[in-house]
């Protein structure tokens, strides 16, 4: 049976992409809801951190309680449109490491074109979340997974806003151990790879171009 993606029904974060994939919603609209909707997501994004038991001397007494284990984590947004939704997962886990990796479609034949990578030197020891709003194709998504693999990272979570059918099934073809999480999955790409309803260019929205 194929896997499918993890689809966040929370009704905050739902009613949230409903704002978002609005066309009237104004850049700083768009930017808040998208960090808004990352923190949400990274509260169940980040379920499985290990715990470890401490004692603590509350002003009662002393309690056996349980905190972050140390488990390293980094996020790694793809440029650009991924960078809205950093610090909303930063608000969850300050501590985490962020890596930059630089790809865009090429608008005519839709392949992924890398310009840019900055990960944390030992990004092959962190667990590692690829945040993108748009998964359509899969191609940046693909090509992304494959750099953060070759630098040796190996627990991969690809974290979206909206995604396509097709891209869901082409990103789990291809990688089939990293696990999927979005607010929503939509049916159809048009003939230019646009996710249909989608939200339009996620990139322009966040940042006001075009
Ligand atoms: C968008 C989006 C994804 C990609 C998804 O980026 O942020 O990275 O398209 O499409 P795919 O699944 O078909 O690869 P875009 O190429 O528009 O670059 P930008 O973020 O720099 O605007
Ligand atoms: N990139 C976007 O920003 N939006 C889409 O619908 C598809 C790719």
């Amino acid at each position: 049976m194929s896997k499918s993606a993890f689809v966040f029904d929370h009704p905050l974060i739902q009613h949230k992409i409903s704002l978002l994939r609005d066309k009237n919603t104004t850049s700083k609209e768009f930017r808040e809801l998208a960090s808004e909707i990352s923190m949400l997501m990274g509260y169940e994004v980040t379920r499985d951190i290990p715990l470890k038991e401490i004692e603590i001397e509350t002003p009662m007494g002393y309690a056996k309680t349980k905190v972050i284990s140390g488990k390293k984590l980094a996020f790694v947004p793809i440029l650009r449109a991924g960078l809205g939704m950093v610090d909303g997962m930063l608000k969850l886990v300050p501590m985490a490491r962020v890596g930059h990796i630089g790809v865009y479609r090429d608008h005519e034949t839709l392949e992924p074109v890398e310009y840019y990578c900055k990960l944390p030197q030992d990004i092959c020891d962190r667990d590692v979340v690829l945040l993108d709003p748009m998964l359509a194709t899969a191609g940046s998504a693909c090509d992304a997974i494959k750099i953060v693999k070759e630098r040796g990272a190996k627990n991969i979570k690809f974290v979206c806003l909206i995604a396509a059918k097709s891209g869901v099934e082409r990103l789990h073809q291809e990688h089939p151990d990293v696990d999927i999480y979005c607010a929503a999955v939509d049916e159809v790409l048009n003939e230019k790879g646009y996710i249909v309803p989608g939200l339009g260019d996620a990139g322009d929205r966040l940042f006001g171009t075009k």
